[in-house]
């Protein structure tokens, strides 16, 4: 018999963490660009660790220290995480060269800290940016999992320049997919992800 429970379809963060499950296995190398209040950060840390490196990214102290914290509660051994407190828009010259090309991972979750300072959110230039400098950093087959957020001021705008950055990359190299609730208003977060094909350059510009 069908079960009769109600099972929504899965949000935008949801969404993210079920297409990067399967593929993610301890010993990859992943990016939380946005680590906010570290749930992005919990669940990539409990799937490549032990034998492989987390790199963790915001601008405010207090998202470091709550994810920080977060990691700590769940018994996440801290020697393979990296922490910087400073803009996902330095992606490339933070972390090693030996890791150009070889990361498996990256998630963006744009807007700003849940419970924290809203007028600190990402912006649409710096995320362009950072956008561009991870998937040069992809592995072949790795993944990049952006979720944007219309609903606040200048959210609508990036989200809508990210996904003309990601409607331009050549199909060769990239697959790119939307999820998105269809009869909601308009404001709704939704997802894209981005799977890198194979290993050449494919990124229009790289700064
Ligand atoms: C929606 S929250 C992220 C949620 C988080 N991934 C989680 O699991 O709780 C967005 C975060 O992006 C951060 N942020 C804003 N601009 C940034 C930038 N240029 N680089 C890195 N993080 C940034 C904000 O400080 C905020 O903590």
């Amino acid at each position: 018999m069908p079960s009769s429970a109600h099972q929504p379809f899965p949000t935008a963060v949801q969404w993210s963490h079920l297409l990067l499950q399967p593929r993610l296995q301890p010993g990859m190398n992943a990016v939380d660009a946005t680590a906010g209040n570290g749930h992005d950060a919990l669940f990539l840390a409990q799937h490549v660790l032990p034998n492989g490196k987390l790199f963790i990214f915001d601008i405010q102290e207090p998202a470091i220290t709550s994810t920080r914290q977060r990691l700590l509660d769940h018994a996440i051994p801290l020697d393979s995480v990296e922490f910087f407190q400073t803009g996902h828009q330095t992606l490339i010259q933070s972390l090693p060269p030996t890791l150009h090309g070889q990361i498996n991972a990256i998630m963006f979750n744009l807007g700003y800290l849940p419970g924290g300072d809203k007028s600190r959110i990402t912006l649409t230039e710096s995320t362009l940016s950072a956008i561009r400098q991870a998937l040069d950093m992809l592995a072949p087959d790795g993944l990049l999992t952006t979720v944007v957020y219309p609903g606040h001021d200048g959210g609508r705008e990036e989200a809508a320049l990210v996904e003309t950055l990601f409607s331009q990359l050549p199909s060769d190299i990239f697959e790119v997919q939307k999820h998105a609730f269809l009869n909601y208003r308009p404001t709704t977060p939704y997802l894209m992800a981005v799977r890198r094909k194979k290993a050449e350059a494919g990124t229009p510009t790289t700064p």
